[in-house]
């Protein structure tokens, strides 16, 4: 199994969906940094369930712990450990699930790859590990806040069959996208938006959706080709979270309907360096960031267990109805937003870290 993410600031998730606690521990954070556990807890808020109507129900606080690597507020340079408790543990809710795979989740496969599988939820495999990423992601992003001004705001910009409209990604915030509990800035079509995930979760049933995602301030020249292109980065990152079945950057699927001529960023001079007037290449070209805002849309698939009847096979190949209990999200990308800026996060520390690191020893 692997766990860890990251060359220089490199973190190491831990925990499955009801074991004692989840959290991560990140190795190669720059010492001097303030970090107290509320500049963490912050994201894990956006990221908690139970948060608002549109969740699962399952009630965690996801009260963080730094358990290292910090004294008097200050890291060390040493390995940062963190530590969220799993409190609404309800193991029993899976009774059915031990002997019958839930569809399109990860239960066959894992025990197709491992022959054994923690016995309830998602073991591993549930969003319950996203609280490493979130946790370490809040010290990357604070880190690329203070030292570059870099900001990483996404939000929601579909669900099921709406889709938002147009969003400012010069001005956009993480505050205004908080303003409604869906996290979608588009007020109008949020409202319907609302009124579906609320109608499924009634029912049973579930719906996929699309977070995008701004990245502003980021210098030219992170990223490190050929086989870790910073798009290639970001879509490993963004494809390790759980229920992600798509990324697109800049102009995407959507780009391949237009001709060069339309396609083409000319350049022009911004200030002291090259910019460009148009950005369907999304802020990457050749791999490394050209200066521009990175942009880049993440899709996930309607979450996996719904507790409407479905009919599918146990273990032992028989025709069964499945009946999931237990208490899921009927959308996840409300809550994924913020685990969606914390992958984000971590891909350009690392980036910056070893741009940082060849400038240092004069290599550029
Ligand atoms: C924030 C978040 C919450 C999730 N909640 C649920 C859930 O309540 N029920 C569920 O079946 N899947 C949920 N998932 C998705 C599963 O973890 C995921 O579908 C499963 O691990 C299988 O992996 P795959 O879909 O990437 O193949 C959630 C994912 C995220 C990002």
């Amino acid at each position: 199994m692997s766990s860890n993410f990251g060359t220089l600031f490199r973190v190491s998730t831990f925990g499955e969906s009801h074991c004692k606690a989840v959290g991560v521990v990140i190795d190669g954070c720059p010492p001097g940094l303030q970090l107290e556990e509320s500049d963490i807890q912050k994201q894990l808020d956006r990221r908690r369930p139970g948060q608002s109507k549109l969740t699962t129900d399952r009630q965690e606080k996801d009260q963080v712990s730094i358990l290292s690597g910090t004294e008097h507020g200050i890291t060390l340079g040493s390995p940062i450990g963190l530590k969220v408790n799993n409190l609404d543990q309800r193991p029993g809710d899976y009774g059915d699930m031990e002997t019958i795979p839930r569809p399109s989740h990860a239960d066959y496969t894992y025990m197709a790859k491992y022959g054994i599988k923690a016995s309830s939820g998602g073991g591993r495999s549930s969003a319950r590990e996203t609280i490493g990423t979130v946790s370490s992601g809040a010290v990357a992003d604070k880190i690329l806040r203070q030292k570059y001004g870099i900001e990483i705001i996404a939000w929601v910009s579909a669900v099921g069959p709406f889709e938002a409209g147009p969003v400012d990604q010069t001005n956009i915030t993480r505050t205004q996208v908080d303003e409604t509990d869906l996290r979608c800035p588009d007020l109008d079509i949020s409202e319907q938006m609302r009124s579906l995930v609320l109608e499924l979760k009634e029912a049973g049933d579930s719906t996929g959706g699309v977070v995008s995602c701004v990245i502003r301030n980021v210098p030219a020249g992170l990223g490190e080709p050929v086989y870790e292109k910073l798009e290639a980065k970001l879509a490993q990152a963004m494809l390790a979270i759980p229920a992600t079945k798509g990324f697109e950057i800049g102009s995407g699927f959507a780009g391949t309907r237009l001709r060069g001529s339309e396609h083409n960023d000319p350049f022009v001079l911004k200030e002291a360096r090259l910019g460009t007037t148009s950005n369907n290449s999304g802020g990457i070209q050749g791999g490394i960031s050209n200066g521009e805002f990175i942009h880049f849309r993440v899709a996930f698939k309607p979450p996996a267990t719904i507790s409407q009847p479905q009919q599918t096979t146990n273990y032992q190949g028989e025709s069964v109805i499945l009946q999931a209990k237990g208490r899921h999200d009927p959308c996840v990308v409300p809550r994924a937003v913020p685990i969606v800026e914390s992958m984000a996060a971590l891909v350009l520390v690392d980036m910056a870290l070893r741009q940082e690191a060849r400038r240092a020893l004069n290599l550029l």
